[in-house]
């Protein structure tokens, strides 16, 4: 007899957001700018932030506890860890060892991988085709960042716009879950220098001259990389559809990338999709880069009603540019 198709499933979900709150009217001490403006522009009220000896890895190991406890798995049963931030602790080792190590996840292999906003759905394809193809049974995908570390809090058409947090799942090939159905990936190194941080790696390391012209922050075409967000979202969302064999009438929620809410805004009417089957957590978080899509799923499994056989839909786009969508199955039973 054939061998049962494994499916791969989100078992547990968690996550965490860093106490210190930065709001609008704090920014207007800082900059010159106004809490209308960026309400108006973005729909962000505050964002979190990190303390400063809080690093990536912390952070993402207080949401992975907690996606390990809701999935009833312990950290000794996983056998990879794969970590998704643009802002590791260290650029060299991976966060995602550091992660392993303070879990005590002694058995399992460690990889960080580098899609900016779209780093979690990058990061849940991988996860995927490992448990898929029956090479492990338990995957830990972690998504942390510490935007705070690389905003430069003197450029007021940046600093409004990102947060800190982070957010992990457990993906597994049995119990009751979040079915991992279709992942569709995009990218286009085109249009790199959109979204970039421009020294800090091997082409342009860190110099005095360098940190003196702020090039170790985010730089971002904000313009620009709107159009390319509404439209990369929504063609690779219908994508995503597509080879899954779901219309999108069929799609019971939609998680979006929280960038900036007339973006999530816009994607809806591109798509023509009802407003109120979007979750939105960009008014409390701002950007959060790649823990912006686990965390918005986490907000709602907690706080909606999701029902078995509900499709949900998951959309990121970001730095690379990288984009992508995928969905996830309610499942009504283990199997
Ligand atoms: N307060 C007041 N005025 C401001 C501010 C501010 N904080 N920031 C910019 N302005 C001014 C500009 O200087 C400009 O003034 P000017 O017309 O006199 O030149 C004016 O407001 C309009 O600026 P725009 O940049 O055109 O404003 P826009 O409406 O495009 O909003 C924003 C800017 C919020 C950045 C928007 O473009 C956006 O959200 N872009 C996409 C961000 C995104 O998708 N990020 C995802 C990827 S990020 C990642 O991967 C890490």
């Amino acid at each position: 007899m054939a061998a049962k198709q494994k499916i791969a499933r989100i078992v547990g979900v968690g996550s965490y957001v860093p106490e210190q709150v930065l709001t609008n009217a704090d920014l207007e001490k800082m900059v010159d700018t106004s809490g209308e403006w960026i309400v108006q522009r973005t729909g962000i009220e505050e964002r979190r932030i990190a303390g400063g000896a809080e690093a990536s890895s912390d952070m993402g190991i207080a949401a992975a506890i907690k996606a390990l406890e809701v999935s009833g798995k312990s950290a000794s049963e996983i056998d990879l860890i794969i970590v998704a931030t643009m802002t590791p602790d260290v650029i060299s080792s991976a966060t995602a060892s550091l992660i392993q190590e303070k879990l005590k996840a002694s058995r399992a292999g460690a990889v960080d991988i580098q899609a900016a906003c779209t780093g979690f759905i990058y990061g849940l394809s991988m996860a995927k085709a490992f448990i898929e193809s029956g090479m492990y049974q338990n995957v830990l995908l972690v998504a942390s960042e510490k935007m705070s570390s690389v905003t430069d809090y003197t450029d007021r058409s940046t600093c409004i716009l990102f947060g800190d947090g982070a957010s992990a799942v457990v993906i597994s090939d049995e119990g009751k879950g979040l079915a991992v159905g279709n992942v569709s990936l995009g990218s286009d190194g085109s249009c790199a220098d959109l979204i970039t941080i421009p020294a800090g790696g091997s082409r342009d390391p860190i110099t005095k001259e360098n940190i003196d012209k702020g090039m170790h922050f985010v730089k971002l075409e904000g313009r620009e990389v709107f159009k390319h967000a509404v439209r990369r979202m929504a063609g690779v969302c219908s994508e995503c559809l597509r080879l899954s064999n779901i219309e999108l009438e069929d799609v019971a929620w939609l998680v979006a990338h929280q960038a900036n809410m007339r973006i999530i805004d816009a994607l809806a009417r591109k798509l023509d999709f009802p407003e109120e089957k979007i979750i939105k957590t960009v008014s409390k978080y701002g950007n959060t880069s790649a823990s912006s899509v686990p965390l918005a799923l986490d907000e709602l499994l907690e706080n909606k009603e999701v029902n078995p056989g509900q499709t949900i839909l998951l959309t990121a786009f970001g730095a690379g540019l990288s984009w992508g969508a995928a969905t996830l199955k309610v499942m009504n039973e283990e199997n």
